[in-house]
């Protein structure tokens, strides 16, 4: 597999310029390094460079199984709908949200239509199936896609957060050893599939939850209020992600998966997220 710089720039989920321009009925194209677009990226790793501490055999599967399904799911769902989505994050907040009017009814543009009385048709919300298969393959990329970009070759890169990020860290948890503890506990205590992070919340504190199967923190009206924020880091909790090689131990896996952890990623999220990048 070759190397990407994709990644490198890659994630994040939330910046506000990233909501707002990608609208349901549009096809915005993902211009920032804010979002995730409705395919998978290429891996900035081979599977073998995790080895030892993750599987190469586990890798590939999850990536061109687990992963891949998810998007091929929610292209399905989005191709019945008649909907282009650029940013896949975009329909995270309010997946009931309405579909706009079709435009194949008339030529003259839709703006001009609605603005002149002539577009009767009334936006149609989504279907309850639809708006399932969101939460739960458009979670699954998202959440997925955030996996691969936080994870890097063992020793490539820093070995902890750096700069602002470690010392929000530090402010928040007490230090960076105590974050790691609180992570790993919270982690543990996520019964069945799930997912843990570590999350900026709308008013700055860094907090640690987990979110049941595929939903995320992007998901605000489906989690708790204070587990909402934008994602800075992330671990996939599912079987599939570490039972080949750790068989039920998930603190086994947590404390391997620790060792891959790609610090320059989280350092990058931290400043984007605080819009001083
Ligand atoms: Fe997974």
């Amino acid at each position: 597999m070759q190397y990407s710089s994709m990644t490198r720039r890659g994630f994040l989920t939330t910046a506000a310029a990233a909501f707002g321009s990608a609208a349901i009925g549009a096809a915005p194209p993902v211009t920032t390094p804010l979002g995730v677009p409705l395919r998978q990226e290429p891996l900035a790793f081979d599977f073998e460079e995790l080895e030892p501490f993750m599987k190469a055999s586990t890798l590939r599967r999850h990536y061109y199984g687990h992963h891949a399904a998810y998007v091929k799911e929610l292209e399905t769902a989005l191709q019945a709908e008649a909907m282009t989505v650029g940013n896949v994050v975009s329909l995270m907040p309010g997946m009931e949200r309405m579909i706009q009017p079709q435009r194949s009814d008339s030529r003259m543009p839709l703006g001009r239509l609605v603005s002149q009385g002539l577009s009767f048709q009334a936006p149609q919300p989504l279907s309850k199936e639809t708006t399932q298969t969101i939460r739960r393959a458009g979670g699954g990329h998202i959440n997925h896609t955030a996996f691969w970009r936080f994870l890097c070759p063992p020793d490539s890169g820093p070995s902890g957060p750096q700069g602002r990020a470690a010392r929000a860290i530090q402010e928040d948890f007490g230090s960076v050893k105590a974050f790691r503890q609180v992570f790993k506990e919270v982690a543990m205590a996520q019964q069945g599939s799930g997912w843990a992070w570590l999350v900026y919340r709308p008013d700055g504190c860094l907090v640690c939850s987990t979110t049941a199967n595929e939903d995320n923190p992007l998901m605000k009206d489906h989690i708790p209020w204070h587990q909402a924020g934008k994602p800075l880091l992330s671990l996939d909790l599912w079987e599939h992600s570490y039972c080949e090689q750790y068989q039920a131990d998930r603190e086994q896996y947590i404390d391997a998966w620790w060792k891959v952890v790609n610090w320059e990623f989280v350092n990058r999220a931290y400043s984007i997220v605080t819009g001083k990048a």
